[in-house]
């Protein structure tokens, strides 16, 4: 798009978002955060990667009961509840899951891959009988696409995920629908641009903004580092093309991760940026950079609900053009959380309903 007038709006209107991939914890964790998403977005693919995982529908049942007592009078929002797969998880167990209703996807972390990912998937020809019935049902299948061979270099993982776990998968299953969660290469995106069947991909709002010099900028800065890592400048730019290019395959998912300050701040830090406060100012500040503030709504709005055969929402949200200080650190559990961005100026504010 070239830069015109209309380019720089100061403000912007769109149907309400939802967050296609979000880790909302549990417990005392899960009301400090809830409320920052239940502000931002209507719905929310839930991540099933709670200690121990939630590997059932009643489980799922459970947590969907407890996130919904943890909402604030007043707010409204609907958790997208998921499973996490095993390499144990019953064919049956998928058909329990679909016929819930409350239940729209099934994870697969492959074993060690990133955080609670211990119960996760070591093989997965060991799970085809139960992926066969995800693809007869229509669940689809949310993929952690990196490769945990300790022989790859950490920042190659995903592209060789491609190769050696995608591939084969969707040869195998070619009626799988397959969420490629949380994008961070340019293969990524050219496989799924390129790739035919049913797959789409979510992409973070810190993919779009930064590369991996952010993480080591004055010195090591542990509130930049997630997983799948932050990559190059040039994986950058093919994930903004993507988010911005009005291909429906591409849409929101925050992978807000929220991990208290001591964990992060630590010798050995956990992985995860907390985004959930404010990430529609980060999409649209991503998007607003690449000239693309009119394929936003899309992005946000239309392409998921499409992908898994949901209604779009009927409200709308509004954004301002405004410097505003991001708070240093949020209250969270008997701790703090420092967000992304912690204590420094972003350019886009949401608007009070
Ligand atoms: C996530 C978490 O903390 O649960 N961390 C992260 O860096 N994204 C797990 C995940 O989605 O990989
Ligand atoms: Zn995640």
């Amino acid at each position: 798009m070239t830069p015109s007038a209309t380019s720089f709006p100061q403000e912007i209107s769109i149907t309400r978002p939802d967050d296609w991939h979000l880790h909302l914890r549990d417990g005392a964790a899960l009301a400090s955060v809830l409320p920052h998403t239940a502000a931002q977005f209507a719905r929310a693919i839930v991540m099933p990667n709670l200690k121990p995982p939630v590997t059932t529908t009643e489980q799922a049942g459970a947590y969907r009961q407890r996130i919904l007592a943890a909402l604030p009078a007043g707010m409204r929002f609907e958790p997208l509840m998921t499973l996490y797969l095993t390499n144990n998880t019953p064919p049956d167990e998928i058909r329990r899951a679909k016929d819930s209703g409350f239940i729209h996807a099934v994870k697969l972390y492959p074993a060690g891959a990133t955080t609670n990912s211990d119960a996760g998937v070591t093989d997965l020809r060991l799970c085809y009988k139960t992926l066969e019935v995800m693809q007869e049902v229509g669940l689809p299948f949310l993929v952690h696409g990196e490769v945990t061979d300790p022989e790859i270099d950490l920042f190659d993982r995903e592209a060789v995920f491609i190769e050696r776990v995608l591939q084969p998968l969707r040869k195998d299953m070619p009626e799988l629908k397959v969420v490629f969660e949380h994008i961070t290469t340019s293969e990524a995106a050219a496989y799924v641009t390129q790739a035919s069947g049913p797959i789409a991909a979510t992409i973070t709002a810190h993919h779009l903004l930064y590369n991996r010099n952010e993480i080591f900028k004055g010195g090591i800065r542990p509130h930049y580092y997630c997983l799948p890592v932050l990559k190059r400048e040039s994986h950058r730019l093919a994930l903004v093309q993507a988010a911005t290019s009005g291909n429906p395959r591409f849409f929101l998912g925050t992978d807000s991760a929220p991990h208290a300050k001591g964990v992060k701040e630590n010798a050995c830090g956990c992985a995860g940026c907390y985004t959930a406060l404010h990430a529609m100012e980060l999409y649209t500040q991503a998007f607003d950079q690449a000239g693309a503030l009119d394929k936003l709504e899309a992005f946000a709005s239309f392409n998921g609900p499409a992908f898994y055969n949901l209604p779009r929402n009927t409200g709308r949200i509004s954004l301002k053009r405004e410097d505003w200080t991001l708070p240093a650190e949020l209250p969270f559990v008997d701790s703090s959380i420092v967000p992304l961005n912690g204590g420094e100026t972003i350019h886009w504010k949401m608007l009070a309903e």
